[in-house]
């Protein structure tokens, strides 16, 4: 890419991608079976280890200044608790989405006690869906290693969720953005 951008009409770009390679680490894994958002997630687990991570599903797009996942750290580094972006459905969009349930615990935060994935109308716990933003402690491994296959027979995260926050505080946070 490098190579390709110097000497044409984006060098300028260059400097802000160097600058990117020279902060941060990348490796990757592959699920080589679609077994689910979870299973996907356990392929990152050796790369992870034991610290806080973060999962961003690419087809959501979220924005805002600050963006949604700085500000999700942020919440973070005060409780260090997982956090996972929700926002206000339409209810009878409840099919496309996690939905959770919880109290209210402080401004945009609700402390999670139910997490269900793609709930028929009728059985959603609330409004409130999940999207693809997550801050997550190394814990939810435990969990996702525990799991037996849930809705389409996959591993889901949501899953792993609901079993986490019966052993630590999980917070849904309504983003600022769109
Ligand atoms: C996944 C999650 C779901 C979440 C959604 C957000 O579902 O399983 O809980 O609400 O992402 O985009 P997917 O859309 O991948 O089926």
């Amino acid at each position: 890419l490098e190579d390709q951008i110097a000497g044409s009409d984006k060098e300028s770009y260059l400097k802000e991608i160097r600058l990117i390679m020279n902060q941060a680490v990348f490796s990757y894994t592959r699920q080589i079976e679609m077994k689910g958002l979870g299973h996907a997630i356990l392929t990152g687990e050796t790369l992870i280890g034991d610290q806080p991570f973060a999962v961003v599903l690419a087809d959501d797009l979220l924005d805002h200044q600050p963006g949604v996942l700085k500000q999700m750290v942020d919440l973070y580094e005060r409780h260090h608790s997982s956090i996972i972006a929700v926002e206000t459905i339409a209810p009878e969009q409840s099919r496309s989405y996690g939905v959770i349930a919880g109290t209210p615990a402080g401004e945009r935060l609700t402390q999670m006690s139910q997490i269900v994935e793609k709930p028929d109308p009728a059985h959603a716990p609330s409004n409130q869906g999940v999207v693809g933003r997550y801050v997550l402690t190394p814990r939810i491994f435990d969990h996702i290693n525990a799991l037996q296959p849930g809705a389409g027979g996959e591993y889901q995260l949501t899953d792993a969720i609901q079993s986490l926050l019966q052993q630590e505080a999980v917070y849904a946070y309504a983003y600022q953005g769109k």
